[in-house]
């Protein structure tokens, strides 16, 4: 894979091309003592409120309880554009930088989603996120913007990728693998030829690159609206598909010629069937325990910090007997 190819999928460089066709959103330049807060790997204080906070990235916890409470950094500047932005966009986003969004994070907010109505709200998610830290630390080109998105309640049974390899479709893989959907299964050509004409009519050849991933949703009128660019290789994930499949394109070929699931020199559209056991969801392994959860969104956010000396005490006594 190109680097373009990576580059060519940034938030900015394809929004304007399809703007009409996806959701509406806002592009921020990200200031560099904003992004540097961000990689700050320290205790997370967001406006004057402190939220208890452990780093999934570097569990450790200071000794001196003064350090927990430093006072919030402000950026009262880039603040103002952020909230005009929500504000513009309805009252709640989506927030995401130029490739990611914190998807691995949403456990830690407290309506366990990626819906945000202030900076605070967006910061929380990002310090949390290793995606949004990939991104922030990938070696492509640093990322200098912050994209909101309208936020859109879009249900999972309508997510889909698809597969383009020089300008042509050639697949179409349920994007929430993990569960079975009846009006899939009973819908699919129906999808299949929504999706194929939406490409036709609006993707093809007016993107940058002839070889992309594109997801889309197709909501309950039927509409299909543009969600997301993405590399055609193995940075994305290719669900129902595999990387081998998709670029030598052999399998696929026989699959149709079998006459399967969609019409001759279409896409093959791939969704999880009844039988497939239900997987669990990807992101999980990014969670914490549920029991600390509880604690920390307890009234008492000192009970927190009683817990945390606890578990650091019994860690301390452990080494101590093995010593
Ligand atoms: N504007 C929005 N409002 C609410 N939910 C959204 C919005 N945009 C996207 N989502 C949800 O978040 C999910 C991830 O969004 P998106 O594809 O933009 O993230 P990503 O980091 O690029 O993901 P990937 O790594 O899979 O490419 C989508 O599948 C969708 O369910
Ligand atoms: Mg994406």
């Amino acid at each position: 894979m190109k680097k373009e190819q990576v580059v060519n999928c940034q938030f900015s460089a394809w929004y304007p091309l399809f703007k009409k066709h996806t959701i509406k959103s806002v592009i921020l330049a990200l200031p560099q003592n904003v992004i540097d807060y961000l990689l700050d790997d320290g205790t997370l204080v967001v406006s004057g409120r402190w939220v208890p906070y452990m780093s999934t990235k570097a569990p450790q916890w200071s000794d001196d309880e003064t350090t927990a409470i430093v006072t919030a950094p402000e950026f009262p500047e880039f603040n103002a554009k952020v909230q005009e932005a929500i504000n513009a966009l309805g009252g709640s986003v989506f927030p995401k930088l130029n490739w990611s969004a914190p998807r691995d994070a949403n456990w830690i907010a407290l309506n366990s989603s990626l819906k945000c109505r202030s900076l605070s709200d967006i910061f929380l998610l990002f310090k949390s996120s290793d995606f949004i830290t990939h991104d922030l630390t990938q070696p492509v080109a640093p990322p200098s913007q912050l994209v909101l998105r309208k936020w859109s309640e879009l249900i999972p049974g309508g997510e889909f990728r698809c597969f383009v390899k020089e300008n042509k479709l050639i697949g179409i893989s349920q994007r929430d693998y993990t569960q079975h959907y009846q009006h899939i299964s009973k819908q699919q050509l129906d999808i299949c030829h929504a999706i194929q004409e939406f490409f036709t009519n609006h993707i093809q050849y007016k993107f940058l690159d002839e070889d992309f991933v594109f997801d889309v949703y197709r909501d309950s009128q039927g509409r299909v609206w543009l969600i997301d660019l993405n590399p055609f290789g193995e940075v994305t994930n290719s669900l129902l598909f595999t990387w081998e499949e998709l670029t030598s394109g052999q399998n696929l070929r026989a699959e149709q010629a079998e006459g399967a699931l969609s019409q001759q020199d279409g896409p093959l559209f791939r969704y999880t069937t009844s039988e497939v056991t239900v997987q669990p969801s990807p992101c999980l392994s990014y969670r914490i325990p549920r029991d600390f959860v509880d604690l920390s969104t307890g009234e008492d956010a000192y009970k927190l910090i009683d817990f945390l000396k606890l578990k650091k005490n019994q860690q301390q006594e452990e080494s101590d007997e093995e010593a």
